[in-house]
């Protein structure tokens, strides 16, 4: 039997203007970690970050699913992946148009042969699998489209250990916004959403940063070698602050620490319960 553990994130850094706090965020994710530990109390792993990852998607807070970032042709396309890390087998969609949440095609792929899909069979397959239309874009989106920003943060997601002692995480993300419309996120590779029997690992941040450092994977090698957790994300977060990469992380290990980090200069929006309680960034920092 393991204590269950569950953490979760809304991104990394910028608030996205002025209509939000960092209050408002801190309110949203103590609200998803909240029911998705109900899902994990009563349910497994899979289930409470399912439960959590389909929460954040529907928060136009964050980006990702509901109020996702525009790519520069105006089309927002969204990423998410989810990995077992009972059997270490990894499942993600890329660049998907039109679902609610991206989240559950990646669980949908989990059982299929091929599990990694991206752009418009993508969306077929979710369409196929009976998963409804449906358009991400909030008028604050296209708004920030029509001045052309991007962002450079901004992805949720969650990792949990439930009462068997199974680790599961996942990611979702809308990009980063006004990027080359294609451009392939962390998210859905396993630089950006890793876990195997001892850990699991979501990231959000720069992209680029992500894949160029395999940020979750390489932490995940590290406890898997036999570097304590906390030791393992100092080290990672060492390094990529040495390469000046911007991104942040949450991560969890089979013993049920809930932890997470970030680089220089971003701060990552998370919350956790395990065996110390509840905390989220608000109260880190405080
Ligand atoms: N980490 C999300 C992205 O770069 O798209």
């Amino acid at each position: 039997m393991s204590q269950p553990a569950l953490i979760i994130h809304g991104g990394a850094g910028a608030r996205e203007g002025s209509h939000t706090t960092y209050a408002s965020y801190a309110q949203s994710l103590r609200r998803i970690l909240a029911s998705a530990w109900q899902t994990l109390s009563a349910g497994d792993a899979r289930e409470a970050v399912l439960t959590a990852v389909r929460a954040l998607e529907d928060d136009p807070i964050f980006n990702a699913g509901l109020g996702s970032r525009l790519q520069r042709d105006g089309t927002a396309r969204m990423s998410a992946a989810l990995m077992d890390g009972d059997n270490g087998s990894f499942s993600g969609v890329i660049n998907i148009e039109r679902v609610r949440h991206p989240i559950d095609v990646a669980d949908a792929l989990h059982a299929e042969r091929h599990r990694v899909l991206a752009g418009a069979h993508a969306s077929r397959y979710a369409r196929d699998a009976g998963l409804a239309d449906f358009d991400p874009v909030t008028p604050h989106r296209r708004a920030e489209h029509e001045q052309q920003l991007a962002g450079e943060h901004g992805t949720v997601g969650a990792v949990a250990l439930d009462g068997e002692g199974r680790i599961w995480a996942g990611t979702s993300t809308g990009g980063v916004g006004f990027e080359i419309p294609g451009r392939v996120s962390d998210s859905a590779t396993v630089a950006g959403t890793y876990a195997d029997g001892g850990v699991g690992v979501s990231c959000t941040g720069i992209g680029e940063h992500i894949v160029d450092h395999a940020g979750a994977a390489r932490i995940a090698t590290r406890v898997i070698d036999g570097l304590d957790l906390e030791a393992a994300i100092q080290r990672t977060l060492d390094e990529a602050d040495a390469r000046s990469f911007e991104y942040g992380l949450i991560a969890l290990d089979r013993g049920g620490l809930a932890l997470a980090g970030s680089t220089h200069g971003v701060t990552t929006l998370w919350a956790a319960r395990d065996s110390h309680g509840s905390r989220d960034f608000v109260d880190a920092s405080a």
